[in-house]
């Protein structure tokens, strides 16, 4: 049951604020290296990422646009259903543009794949992908990340833009929910 104390549905707190930021500064000194005089155009994917995507393009000292895309992956629950659905599309043509797909997490990877796929059928210049969070062991598409902040074990993780149930992404750090939360 999801309490009325955030902090204490946490178990521990996996990564700290200041860690984060640390990630997401590397992370965006990557990317403007890498897209220095590209058309580059940064996909969100809601809800997850907003949290990172709004850090890091602050990282990013190159010119930039961005847009949204959400898609139906995870219902309430903590393991992927494998339908995937698209609930918001891109408001703009990318046909031509340098994309950088945005993610929280990549985990099984099926969300990420079939997002890929839809907007390579689009005819953009190039495409890559850029997750906050890295759960490989876990992977069951055939699809990687170029641009990874960490690595994170397979224990399921909340804040920073992650949910639970849609709960918890106001969490200013990283959290490994107690089971508690998910089994009663
Ligand atoms: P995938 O299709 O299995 O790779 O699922 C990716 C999506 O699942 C992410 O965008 C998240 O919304 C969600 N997800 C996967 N693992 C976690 C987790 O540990 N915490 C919160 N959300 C997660
Ligand atoms: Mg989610």
């Amino acid at each position: 049951m999801i309490g009325n104390d955030m902090k204490n549905d946490i178990k521990k707190v996996l990564i700290t604020e200041e860690e984060l930021a640390n990630i997401v500064k590397s992370l965006g000194e990557q990317i403007t290296e890498d897209y220095k005089g590209k058309d580059l155009m940064i996909v969100s994917i809601l809800k997850g990422s907003i949290l990172f995507m709004a850090d890091l393009m602050r990282a990013i000292d190159t010119p930039c646009t961005i847009d949204f895309m959400a898609v139906s992956s995870y219902g309430s629950g903590t393991k992927t259903s494998g339908v995937v659905k698209i609930i918001k599309d891109l408001d703009a043509s990318i046909e031509g543009k340098d994309l950088l797909i945005v993610e929280d997490i990549l985990d099984s990877g099926r969300t990420l794949s079939y997002i890929k796929d839809i907007l390579l059928a689009r005819n953009p210049k190039s495409i890559k992908i850029c997750t906050l969070f890295d759960k490989p062991e876990r992977r069951e598409a055939d699809i990687y990340a170029d641009y990874i902040g960490c690595d994170v074990p397979n224990e399921f993780i909340v804040g920073y833009g992650l949910d639970y149930d849609e709960h918890y992404r106001n969490l200013p750090y990283i959290g490994v929910l107690k089971e508690s939360v998910y089994n009663d």
